[in-house]
């Protein structure tokens, strides 16, 4: 793939001559653009060297350059011949001006011309990197298509320790990777997926859910519109912006997301069901709130209904993909559950392992086809993970299609 990587201004600018090498070790083509500022941080010679090629320093020829012309339209150019834009370290200000439109030298000029993917790869420190402004700026960008990868956690350049370090190249080389399967394979496809979690009333302040975060659900949808289908998102309460090209209908409760899902299903041609349902609710939650007292609360709780399992009933020729979050015994549970809900897959992880699975950015898990096979993915990032998901979907349509 042809790359061409921003450098922005931050002490992080000298890591990404690490990531020109991780992205050349992959395949890719690289060319560099500098601000003016990574300038202060390192030499564009040092990027030269290692692509091979001019590295583009500024929107201005020089004065006495002989091809003025070329230059007043060289962003158009590096935009066209370019599949992908990563920009490392995206700065605040770097983020704050592509989230405006605004457009003052060539790395900004060539955001707003360029109609490839976009990877952003912020760094800086932990109290910029919170602040509402950078994160509603990430808000508007994600909301158009911009694949973030958040910043590492450590020790930080002003000698404090949060989160705002550079992602590790490897990292980011890998969000580019799993964007590189441009594929538009699933054209002609309504995807229903599910994500997130519920909330079950115990009365009008209280509520029993889980942990999810609903980014395994959202980085499967944004995969499965960026591979060209049709996208329903039925998403729990989660705190993420509706990804790029998705109808989004949200849920609170197991009752509406399987209201939502049955009135949905006629459409739907494939349905993953990444959410984390919860699996008792209390019937007849009372209207006021619960007085606390000295005694002993009992509640009793029914089960939700098993909307997987519903739509096993009711699948037709669909493609139906279920989830399993295990902490024990994960291949024998998750084969019992797609047998009991009549899943065509069945993606199983272990949810008890720090850094994975439920809230995190990266998971792993083991995707067991209805032939029994099974195709291990990660430890990786959600959006790669999601993106192994959909290669095996894809792969058992075609042999289920060749029977
Ligand atoms: O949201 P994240 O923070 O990114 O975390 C991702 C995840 C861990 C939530 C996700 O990868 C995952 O494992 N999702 C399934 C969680 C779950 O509820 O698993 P389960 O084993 O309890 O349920 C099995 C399947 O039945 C799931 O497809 C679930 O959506 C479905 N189900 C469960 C209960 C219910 N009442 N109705 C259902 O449809």
């Amino acid at each position: 793939m042809r790359a061409v990587l921003g450098v922005g201004g931050g002490i992080a600018a000298y890591k990404a001559a690490e990531l020109v090498r991780a992205l050349q070790q992959r395949g890719h083509d690289v060319q560099v653009v500098m601000t003016r500022a990574a300038q202060e941080f390192i030499q564009p010679l040092t990027f030269a060297a290692l692509t091979g090629r001019k590295v583009v320093t500024s929107l201005w020829a020089a004065p006495d350059s002989q091809d003025i012309l070329s230059s007043a339209v060289e962003h158009i150019a590096v935009a066209q011949e370019n599949d992908v834009l990563i920009v490392a370290p995206a700065t605040a200000d770097l983020l704050a001006k592509f989230a405006q439109g605004l457009a003052d030298d060539f790395l900004t000029t060539l955001y707003l011309a360029f109609t490839g993917r976009v990877v952003l790869a912020p760094a800086m420190n932990t109290a910029m990197w919170e602040h509402p402004a950078t994160q509603s700026n990430l808000d508007v960008l994600r909301g158009r298509g911009c694949s973030i990868v958040d910043p590492d956690e450590g020790w930080l350049a002003c000698g404090t320790i949060g989160a705002g370090r550079l992602p590790d190249p490897v990292r980011i080389a890998d969000r580019v990777d799993s964007l590189e399967r441009r594929k538009r394979d699933f054209e002609g496809e309504t995807l229903l997926i599910t994500a997130g979690p519920t909330q079950e009333s115990l009365d009008p302040v209280r509520y029993i859910s889980n942990r999810s975060s609903g980014k395994m659900g959202y980085a499967l949808a944004e995969a499965a519109a960026r591979r060209g289908a049709r996208v329903v998102l039925i998403s729990g309460p989660v705190n993420l912006p509706p990804p790029a090209n998705v109808e989004r209908i949200s849920v609170r409760t197991a009752q509406e997301m399987r209201a939502a899902v049955l009135e949905q299903l006629q459409d739907a041609s494939i349905v993953i069901k990444a959410a984390a349902v919860a699996d008792y609710y209390l019937a007849n939650a009372p209207q006021q709130k619960l007085k606390k007292t000295a005694a002993r609360l009992s509640l009793e709780l029914d089960p939700t209904p098993d909307i997987l399992a519903e739509v096993g009933q009711r699948k037709g020729d669909r493609l139906l993909i279920g989830f399993a979050a295990e902490t024990e015994n994960l291949l024998e549970e998750a084969r019992r559950k797609m047998k009991a809900k009549k899943c065509d897959m069945l993606v199983a992880n272990l949810v008890n392992r720090d850094g994975l699975g439920f809230e995190s950015d990266r998971n792993e898990v083991d995707i067991i086809s209805h032939s029994g096979h099974v195709v291990h993915a990660g430890p990786a990032e959600k959006e790669t993970i999601a993106e192994r998901i959909l290669d095996q979907v894809a792969t058992l349509r075609l042999s289920l299609h060749a029977t």
